[in-house]
């Protein structure tokens, strides 16, 4: 398989299309970025780590029933995918309050939520990628009423998944963003990335932050707490 033409070039990776027909590749950079590309900066071996540790769970959710883009790892930095297009909303799933939840509700980082919370953010940089609802999803045209059910279904499933699965290693799942595409014939899968920029995850002991809030919030040790992470979840 070849790549063939430059596609997208994200904050954390770039996408391009191949001479097979319905398949990407995927090729994960070490760029990070904070604040809607605000505050930039590289975090290194990032963009193999984040290759191979949603690569593992895309496997793992994909086995308990949730469709994802994941076909096969090429190599340390890419990855064969289902070609998609990508639904341009952010499906953040929160178990406790942390981030952006606990500012905008006064909730101290911790607090345990007495029911999960699912959010939607529009994925539109120019805008701030603002929350959004089921109702301006329809508005807007970006998603169906049955493509929102699909997504929302998936969304709590993965949370589960992962929470059980993240709690065998002494993680606890704090919060997550997902992104769904769908293909041609208009399937919704899992898309995008699991890692540790995309979710918060904390050690259950000491509750130690092991996820991109380490650089966003200049805490030190970045790159050693994604270490931790591909370490506690396949053993590297
Ligand atoms: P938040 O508390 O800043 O809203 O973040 C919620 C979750 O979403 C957290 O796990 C980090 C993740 N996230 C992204 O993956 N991309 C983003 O651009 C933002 C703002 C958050
Ligand atoms: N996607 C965010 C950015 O704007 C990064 C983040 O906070 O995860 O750069």
């Amino acid at each position: 398989m070849n790549k063939t033409t430059q596609l997208y070039e994200g904050k954390a990776k770039k996408v391009y299309s191949t001479d097979i027909e319905g398949v990407y590749i995927v090729d994960y950079k070490d760029d990070a970025t904070a604040f809607n590309g605000e505050k930039k900066g590289t975090i290194l071996g990032k963009g193999i780590i984040n290759n191979k540790i949603t690569n593992h769970l895309m496997k793992l959710v994909e086995s308990k029933g949730v469709p994802t883009h994941f076909i096969k790892q090429l190599s340390d930095r890419e990855t064969a995918v289902k070609a998609v297009t990508i639904i341009p909303i952010e499906v953040i799933v929160r178990n406790i309050a942390a981030g952006s939840l606990s500012k905008r509700l006064g909730l101290p980082e911790g607090t345990k939520l007495a029911h999960t919370v699912l959010e939607f953010c529009y994925k539109d940089d120019s805008l701030g990628d603002p929350m959004i609802n089921e109702y301006h999803a329809l508005a807007i045209n970006i998603a169906t009423q049955e493509e929102m059910d699909v997504i929302s279904k998936y969304a709590f499933m993965v949370n589960d998944i992962l929470t059980e699965y993240l709690k065998e290693v002494n993680i606890e799942l704090v919060d997550f963003k997902l992104e769904f595409g769908k293909t041609l014939d208009g399937t919704i899968i899992l898309a995008d990335e699991i890692s540790p920029d995309t979710c918060r995850f904390w050690d259950c002991v000491t509750h130690e932050k092991l996820d991109k809030d380490r650089f966003r919030r200049d805490l030190g040790g970045v790159e050693d707490a994604y270490h931790e992470i591909l370490n506690r979840l396949m053993g590297e």
